[in-house]
């Protein structure tokens, strides 16, 4: 058996209607779920007993125990093994660091053990690794576990930003007062150009971002700030938050912005990204 690294991109809802609520408490959603070339790093070597391992830019805080959903991932799996875990997105910030994670070393242990069939207990994990799993543009319906591929968007150029606060998604979700709201339309546009695509996104909504809000003003400020940036065409939170996106024309506007957003706000979390 042989090392396997595994990317472990951050996912953003584009989109997030929360269209009913279960009644086991869990919420229907309605999301458009794309993904970055920013994410965490995953590395899974076979051994003799297991061993998690969190190393990079923002390991600080991050669970090395079995709570960690990395270490959960594995032990579907009943083969021991030592794991390191780079990690470079927030914690709790609503780009699915802890379900990408998840779905990598899940990834990468069918690797390692030649066996591409899911284990057992995938879904228990967490409404986001289904689409984590997917890794490419996806339309996530029912709490999260009906994924479908949706071809034909264009690459997006984004800025994402995290102003450091966890929000945890029990309480976003629990602060949502109107439960039932309009879905996306049946069909999302395909093969629109960019500035246009963006449009359609500009009448969609997330409907967690007034709850989030509430809890978290300061999730406000990055919306405005996002928003203010030039060339910036549409700033909206993802998941449960607290990490927003501005979505560009070009790949230098994105990256001028993020830039400039840094160097004013030296303690948020920014970068600049491509999502498809
Ligand atoms: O599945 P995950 O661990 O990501 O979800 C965290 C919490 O968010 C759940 O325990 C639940 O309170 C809430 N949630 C929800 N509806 C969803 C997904 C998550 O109410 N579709």
């Amino acid at each position: 058996m042989s090392i396997t690294k595994v990317f472990a991109p951050a996912k953003v809802n584009l989109t997030l209607h929360v269209t009913g609520q279960r009644r086991d408490g869990y919420h229907l959603l309605d999301s458009l779920v794309v993904f970055a070339d920013v994410g965490d790093r995953i590395t899974v070597m076979p051994a003799e007993a297991n061993r998690l391992e969190v190393i990079g830019p923002r390991a600080a805080g991050v669970p090395t125990d079995g709570t960690n959903l990395v270490a959960r991932a594995a032990d579907l799996f009943g083969v021991p093994v030592h794991i390191v875990l780079s990690k470079h997105l927030p914690a709790a910030a609503g780009i699915g660091g802890g379900s990408s994670d998840a779905a990598a070393t899940i990834l990468a242990l069918s690797d390692l053990i030649g066996d591409t069939r899911l284990p057992e207990g995938v879904s228990e994990l967490g409404a986001d690794v289904r689409v984590c799993l997917m890794r490419q543009a996806a339309r996530m319906r029912g709490i999260g576990e009906d994924v479908a591929p949706c071809p034909g968007l264009p690459p997006l150029f984004a800025i994402l930003a995290n102003p450091g606060v966890d929000v945890p998604t029990p309480e976003v979700f629990k602060a949502l007062e109107d439960k039932q709201n309009p879905p996306m339309p049946k069909r999302i546009p395909q093969g629109m150009k960019a500035g246009a695509f963006i449009d359609w996104l500009a009448t969609q909504r997330n409907d967690l971002e007034a709850p989030a809000i509430a809890r978290s003003p300061v999730i406000r400020d990055v919306l405005d700030a996002l928003a203010d940036l030039p060339g910036a065409r549409l700033a909206r939170m993802s998941g449960s938050g607290a990490t927003c996106f501005a979505l560009f024309e070009t790949e230098d506007a994105a990256r001028a912005g993020a830039s400039a957003l840094a160097q004013a706000k030296p303690e948020w979390w920014v970068e600049a990204a491509k999502l498809s």
